[in-house]
């Protein structure tokens, strides 16, 4: 039996990750959940489920509602050190780490180091600290397992090859709710068009990121560490239906690719299964309704973002940290309508171009900059 801690439990990831796990009720046990401000979900979750640890990150929302756990048999932390100590535990083999942005980084970091296998989610720590991470997990023998489904695609279509045998691999995007959206118009489109997605349902921060295909960017970076891969043999295309999650090409130019209905479950299932597969419940593709896979170029001149994470990464060093860090920051000023679509981009640059800077020598150069960033992007807003 795997045990289990869920970092945002209370997130889309979180949600299906506690959904499908608790169809297997022999095979997983969860330990520790946390959440950041939906206390009532937490403590439905808590109940439950009837895990050891709760942690309610924000700290102040933790003052108020901590008493509302009273009566269960559970042990209820705080803030990031909460979430490092439910990821580090003794009694955990697995943690998913399913918090959104780069507050994720030290929980990963401690867990690795702690020797936990990680079923990743959180492709912001990634972006930030890739290098560090996969290092880590090297020296401490710990396997990352993918939940993002492109490289979930991947690292299936790996399964009995070779990393070095590989030419490019191909992350398929689905577009995004502007696929088909004319630049004039997008420019005025407000959060709410932004969060409808044709073909996922996900929390916020990620579906705006969708919606500017800077989540497209970030996983860019995201596979560059995690298949050690340069990052000219990374091509991304767009794929409407959202069937192929992404392929991997050979030297032989054999091109392997997965494919499924869209669904988090299926790559949840397999990180923590690995590397058995287990039978799931769920609607298998009909071709012949389906009728025709198709891809497109993606509009990169529409959508700069894209771009702007090629050319963070091609920088290096603490340019991904900083496009990540503005992005989450204009993410959420989007979210609130105080910026328009076309901000996000002009000020992740804008960014980049001020802390320019191409080495990267440390985990604290990473929190250091995260923060000067967000305080960067701040000042600008004002
Ligand atoms: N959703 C998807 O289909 C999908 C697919 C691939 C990858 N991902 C990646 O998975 C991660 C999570 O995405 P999501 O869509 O599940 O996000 P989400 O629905 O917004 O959930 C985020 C989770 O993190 C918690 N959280 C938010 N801010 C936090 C903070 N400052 N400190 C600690 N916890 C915090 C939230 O708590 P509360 O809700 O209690 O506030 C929630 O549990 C992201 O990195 C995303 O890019 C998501």
């Amino acid at each position: 039996m795997k045990k289990i801690t869920i970092l945002g439990s209370t997130g889309s990831i979180g949600t299906q990750s506690i959904n499908i796990l608790s169809k297997y009720p022999n095979d997983f046990k969860i330990i520790a959940l946390t959440g950041n401000q939906n206390i009532e979900l937490l403590l439905k979750q808590t109940t439950e489920i009837k895990p050891k640890y709760v942690v309610i990150f924000n700290e102040i929302i933790y003052k108020a509602k901590k008493h509302l756990f009273d009566h269960l048999e559970v042990t209820v932390l705080s803030g990031l050190s909460g979430l490092i100590e439910v990821a580090t535990l003794e009694d955990v083999d697995v943690v998913i780490n399913s918090v959104v942005g780069n507050i994720g980084l030290m929980p990963t970091l401690k867990a690795i180091q702690a020797k936990k296998q990680v079923a990743i989610a959180n492709k912001e720590c990634l972006v930030t600290a890739g290098e560090i991470l996969m290092k880590e997990a090297s020296l401490h023998q710990v396997d990352i397992l993918p939940i993002d489904s492109e490289h979930s695609a991947i690292f299936q279509a790996l399964q009995g090859n070779s990393l070095k045998d590989i030419k490019r691999v191909i992350l398929t995007a689905s577009g995004g709710p502007f696929r088909n959206t004319s630049r004039e118009a997008i420019e005025n489109m407000k959060a709410s068009d932004a969060l409808k997605h044709p073909n996922w349902s996900m929390g916020r921060k990620i579906s705006i990121d969708s919606a500017t295909l800077m989540n497209k960017g970030l996983e860019v970076i995201e596979a560059k560490w995690l298949y050690d891969l340069s990052i000219d043999q990374i091509d991304v295309i767009v794929h409407p239906q959202s069937i192929i999650h992404s392929m991997v090409e050979y030297h032989d130019h054999s091109i392997i690719a997965q494919m499924s209905l869209p669904t988090m479950e299926i790559p949840i299932l397999y990180a923590l299964s690995y590397p058995e597969r287990k039978p799931m419940m769920f609607e298998t593709v009909d071709f012949v309704k389906l009728g025709a896979l198709t891809f497109e170029a993606p509009r990169r001149d529409d959508f700069p973002c894209l771009d702007l994470a090629f050319e963070a990464i091609n920088r290096g060093g603490l340019v991904p940290t900083v496009l990540n860090a503005a992005n989450e920051e204009l993410v959420y000023a989007y979210l609130k309508n105080e910026i328009s679509f076309y901000d996000i981009s002009k000020y992740v640059e804008k960014a980049m171009n001020h802390f320019d800077i191409r080495q990267l020598t440390s985990i604290d150069d990473v929190l250091v900059y995260d923060q000067k960033t967000r305080t960067y992007i701040k000042e600008i807003l004002k």
